[in-house]
């Protein structure tokens, strides 16, 4: 069996930055509320025809991770793209990124697993890696929220929350059995799908036919619906097992964490799981309040930036744990 290890991490974030305040023009809000309940101060929301969409932001993060693994697009064996905000109901835009890098005609998968996806992707990767399929696997996060956010008053408890970016790693088989993925763990609840969906609650499935004939102005069955107080009980639940769940498959304490990177679902979120597990403020990497909650996005482009700027060393105990919209959840731990 090969071990398998991120060779390679990159991020892109559109340049266009939205204040608590630019928001509090546009509806009822304010930044006291937002700051004191998620955190965060700002987020990126892409400007419409800047060229940026879901699949070039992957584009862009995945071509500073391929760089900086040091190998070459036509190394790269297969592609895994996490996103809930394609650029297209279908095709999803693992394809678009073979294009785009105009990668040999590798496997292109699509990953549905909301502010999971990352997670659920590496862990594909690592199998395929682990049981020799495959030598480098390219795995991107990716979201562009903001087109479609209802950013009215009436979608506040929502919009003020998602932000847009992307994140890639490139995951390589390795030799040294000393480091690499150690292990990763995926759970899913989908009693609780309509807790945090595109959907509305109740209204069953409803396609584009239907809201058009509708034709209803108070129809929101197209922006995303989120019980804020439920998913956040049970965020702070799940991401609790979930880490604890990996630390004890290998065999490992609180006190081996070296860096936790948390799904960047709310400040507040991050700060109960901190105090519960006794870490530090150095243990834990959070930028939500320059970000937003990016979704699939989120811990790769943390990951990127914790290790851009020296939090994660050679040796250190690495975990990555993730809740969001099915209910899913998951964690990874590395020894980097
Ligand atoms: O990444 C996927 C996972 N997602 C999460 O983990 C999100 C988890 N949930 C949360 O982060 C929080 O529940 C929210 C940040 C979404 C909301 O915070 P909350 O403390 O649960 O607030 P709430 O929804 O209970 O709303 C409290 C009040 C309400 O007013 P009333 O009914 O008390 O008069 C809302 O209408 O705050 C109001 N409100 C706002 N006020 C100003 C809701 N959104 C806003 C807003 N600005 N943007």
């Amino acid at each position: 069996m090969y071990n398998s290890k991120i060779i390679g991490l990159g991020h892109y974030v559109p340049e266009n930055v939205v204040t608590n305040d630019d928001l509090s023009k546009i509806m009822d809000t304010n930044d006291a509320w937002i700051q004191e309940r998620t955190g965060i101060k700002e987020r990126r929301w892409v400007q419409p025809n800047t060229g940026n969409s879901t699949s070039q932001m992957g584009v862009k993060a995945a071509k500073i991770a391929i760089e900086r693994a040091g190998i070459d697009k036509d190394e790269i064996d297969f592609i895994i793209f996490a996103t809930l905000s394609p650029d297209y109901y279908f095709p999803g835009p693992g394809v678009q990124v073979q294009e785009a890098l105009d990668i040999k005609t590798v496997g292109a998968l699509d990953v549905r697993n909301q502010c999971s996806g990352f997670v659920y992707g590496l862990s594909v990767a690592d199998q395929f890696i682990k049981t020799g399929m495959y030598k480098n696997i390219l795995v991107i996060g990716s979201e562009l929220h903001s087109h479609g956010l209802d950013k009215t008053t009436r979608g506040r408890g929502v919009s003020v929350i998602f932000g847009d970016g992307a994140g890639a790693a490139i995951l390589s088989r390795s030799d040294n059995n000393e480091s690499g993925i150690l292990s990763t763990h995926l759970h899913s609840e989908g009693k609780h799908a309509e807790e945090l969906a595109l959907t509305t609650p109740g209204m069953g499935k409803r396609w584009v036919n239907d809201i058009i004939a509708d034709n209803d102005p108070d129809d929101v069955s197209y922006f995303p619906y989120m019980n804020g107080q439920f998913v956040f009980k049970n965020a702070v639940v799940r991401f609790s097992e979930v880490i604890n769940e990996g630390l004890q498959k290998n065999n490992l304490s609180v006190d081996d964490i070296d860096m936790l990177i948390p799904h960047q679902a709310n400040l507040r979120i991050s700060q109960f799981i901190q105090k519960k597990f006794k870490l530090s403020d150095d243990q834990v990497y959070n930028n939500i309040m320059r970000y937003g909650n990016t979704t699939a996005a989120s811990i790769p482009i943390a990951l990127t930036e914790a290790w851009e700027e020296g939090k994660i060393k050679e040796g250190d105990t690495v975990v990555l744990a993730a809740f969001g919209s099915g209910f899913t959840w998951g964690s990874v731990i590395i020894k980097w």
